[in-house]
Order: structure tokens, then C-alpha cells, then sequence
């Protein structure tokens, strides 16, 4: 399995051919659409004996291409267990981390209900209507349902009708039940039902303000349009307990980096005081809302920020994870725990390394299934200072 979700086989010539909609174990039939020197790209044509931990889709929109969702032909527990493989794969082959050590540290999170549990949805629109783009394509595939959207969401892109927009974001609170959309370039003839809050792209470019609220335990958040939030409560109820468990007994002021609202800072830091960094202003006006008042927050891109000595801090970079820079400036906090919480494995794998490199080790990786039917991969590590 590839860390993107593509099934891998090996042809006559030795070349890697990458295979959406395979799993190890299925035996398939495939055309080749791209081949290079040293990999190939294919198509699936036919699954001639599946493998055990195959399905049939359960959306009825897999069928049509919906390139929304790239897992769903494997059983949720099947698509458990080739994300822990994906994660191992990682730290051993990009972070060069013995295999020993990898299967020690690599466990599985709590299981989370893998249908309806986006609270923030991307579409695209098409005729007025929402939809996503077929799979490897720019089409449209409209939309009457979405398996993994959560029904407050799912209502306004089924029925939701968006004028001459390219582009929505649907955003709703599962525990408060306030709802947003975002229309770009602009809201006008929107049809959506009376409640959601509309706001075009350009409103908020002229300097609008649009935000709905989610409460994540006993914490109330703000979170605006242009903030980023993680796509479940739920799992960030997770994520946030596994944070609270790997900082364990240390004390002190806490670090949380790339603090995005103050998800973190705000559930893990309780009884310590809090820094905040992160490049997105709108998300730090959300985090001044969230944190307790004496916080302090930076409007900066972390790499550019001056470290100063943190024992505890939590580290939840965007996709391309840390990179040298930013795991320098990470390592001149000098703290004795770094939480680092990674949404992509190959990311997480080279970050570990260069962790290590700085004199930490790594004691406990956490998988969890934050996004069922997909092969995206959350993790949650504890990295120890030697
Ligand atoms: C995965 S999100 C995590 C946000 C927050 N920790 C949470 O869980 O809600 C990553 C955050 O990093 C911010 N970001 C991206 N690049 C950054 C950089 N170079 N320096 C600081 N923050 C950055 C993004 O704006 C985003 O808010």
C-alpha cells in the first residue's frame, strides 16, 4: 500500500505500478496509463479474486467517480490496519528508524465512527449545485448524499443551491448546531436553509468577519471562515486527550505550536500559561477568544520564530510537517516533551528522524482514524529529550 492509498504491484520489468482501488491481498486485473522508467501508473479494470478485507463501497456515489472518498472498496477495520502499516512503513524507510523500535512505538487509537463526521466540507459547484471532483479528473460529481459528512453538513450540500459560485465550504458545529458557508467568489443567489450564516470570499476579502462556534468537551471555540479546525469534533476530543496523556506530569509553561484557534493551549494547557504561534491572523483573532487572556500569541511563520526554553510543547503542523527548519527551532525550545501531531505519515516519518537527530527519541505514535474512507492519516507522537 503507497502512503497516498494506491495499491502497489510490481510488473515483469520490476517497476513499481501504483493501483487505485487495490489492496494487498487482491488479485487484479489493470491497464497501464503512465508509464515511466521506474513506475508505472494503472488503471483498475477488473478485481479477479479480492482480498479479505475488501467491500463494496458503501456510498452510491462511488460508482459515478467520486474521487471524494479513495477508500471505501476496504473494510473500515481493513483501512485501520493499512494506516498502521503506512505509519510503520514510514518511520522505517523515511525516517530510518529500526523496525524494532517501530513496532514497539506504533499503536492504534480509539475507534471513531467512520460515517458522518466531517464538520467542515469542501465542494465544488457546478450548475449551481454542490458536488467533488471525480477521481484523477476536474468533473463534477453531484451529490444527493455523503457518507462521511455530518448530516448538518450533508443537508446544505444536498439541497443547497449556490447561484454562479465555483467553490464552497461548508462549516457547522455538531455540539452547538451553528452553520456557515463560504461562497466563492461571491454568495449571491444562495438558497440554503434560514439558519446557516452565508459569507462570500469576497465579503471576507473587504474584511467581513463570519465565524460559528463548536464546543469540544467543557471548551466553547470560535472559529472563523478562514481558521482551520480539525474536521471532527470528536476526533479532536481524541486527539487532545492522547495530547494531555503524552505531556503526563511534566509542568510548566506550554508551547503550542502552529496554535492554530488554541485547540491545543486550550485543552491541554490548563494551570499552565500558554504560547501561541501561528502564521494565520484570523485563527489567532479566534485564539485570543479561545486561550485564557494572559496567553500569548504570535502572528508568525514558525520557522522565523525566536525559541525560547519551553518544557512542554505541542507541535500540530499543516501537511508538510515540520521540515529542518521549523524541527530546529522546535529542538531550541529545549523542552523535555514534544506532543507532535502529524497529517501525513511520510511527513511524520521524516520529521522523526529529524528529531532524533536532535537528541530526542521517540517513545509512543498513536494512529488514529480520523478520516474514515480516506487514506488520510492522523497521528499523535511523544518525543522524549535524551
Ligand atoms: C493542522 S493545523 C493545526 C491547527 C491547530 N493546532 C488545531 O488543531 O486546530 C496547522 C496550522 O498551522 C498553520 N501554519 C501553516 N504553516 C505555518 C507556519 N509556517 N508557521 C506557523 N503556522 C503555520 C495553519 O494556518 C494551521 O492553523
Amino acid at each position: 500500500m503507497a502512503g497516498g492509498g494506491d495499491g502497489i504491484g510490481i510488473d515483469d520489468d520490476g517497476r513499481v505500478v501504483f493501483v487505485p482501488g487495490a489492496i494487498p491481498g487482491d488479485t487484479v486485473a489493470v491497464e497501464v496509463v503512465k508509464a515511466k522508467k521506474r513506475f508505472a501508473n494503472a488503471r483498475l479494470v477488473e478485481v479477479i479474486d479480492g482480498a479479505a478485507g475488501r467491500q463494496e463501497p458503501p456510498c452510491p456515489h462511488v460508482p459515478d467517480g467520486c474521487g471524494g472518498c479513495n477508500w471505501q472498496h476496504a473494510t473500515p477495520e481493513t483501512q485501520s490496519q493499512l494506516r498502521r502499516k503506512i505509519v510503520t512503513d514510514s518511520l522505517e524507510r523515511i525516517g530510518r528508524l529500526a523496525p524494532e523500535l517501530v513496532n514497539s512505538v506504533v499503536e492504534a487509537g480509539p475507534s471513531l465512527d467512520p460515517n458522518g463526521y466531517r464538520t467542515t466540507v469542501r465542494a465544488i459547484v457546478s450548475e449551481g449545485r454542490a458536488g467533488y471532483r471525480k477521481a484523477e479528473s476536474h468533473e463534477p460529481v453531484l451529490v444527493n448524499s455523503c457518507l462521511v459528512a455530518h448530516p448538518l453538513a450533508e443537508q446544505i450540500l444536498t439541497e443547497g443551491r449556490f447561484g454562479s459560485a465555483s467553490e464552497v465550504m461548508v462549516r457547522v458545529g455538531a455540539n452547538t448546531g451553528e452553520r456557515m458557508v463560504l461562497v466563492s467568489p461571491s454568495a449571491d443567489q444562495v438558497q440554503v436553509p434560514e439558519d446557516v450564516l452565508v459569507v462570500g470570499q469576497d465579503e471576507l476579502d473587504a474584511g467581513a468577519k463570519a465565524f460559528i462556534h463548536e464546543t469540544i468537551g467543557d471548551q466553547r471555540f470560535r472559529i472563523s471562515a478562514q481558521s482551520f479546525f480539525q474536521c471532527r469534533p470528536d476526533g479532536a476530543k481524541v486527539l487532545t486527550d492522547l495530547a494531555n496523556e503524552m505531556l503526563g506530569e511534566i509542568e510548566g509553561p506550554l508551547l503550542d505550536a502552529y496554535c492554530g484557534v488554541g485547540l491545543f493551549g486550550s485543552l491541554c494547557g490548563r494551570g499552565r500559561t500558554i504560547t501561541g504561534v501561528e502564521l494565520n491572523a484570523h485563527a489567532v483573532d479566534d485564539a485570543k477568544v479561545n486561550l485564557p487572556k494572559d496567553s500569548t500569541l504570535t502572528v508568525a511563520a514558525f520557522g522565523d520564530w525566536t525559541a525560547s526554553d519551553f518544557n512542554a510543547v505541542i507541535a500540530d503542523p499543516a501537511r508538510a510537517g515540520l521540515g529542518a527548519d521549523d524541527a530546529a527551532v522546535l529542538a531550541a525550545t529545549n523542552a523535555s516533551v514534544i506532543v507532535l501531531v502529524s497529517c501525513d505519515p511520510a511527513a511524520l516519518g521524516r520529521d522523526a528522524g529529524l528529531l532524533i537527530g536532535h537528541g530526542y527519541q521517540l517513545e509512543r505514535t498513536v494512529v488514529v482514524d480520523m478520516f474514515g474512507h480516506t487514506s488520510h492519516i492522523e497521528c499523535v507522537s511523544r518525543f522524549t529529550k535524551i
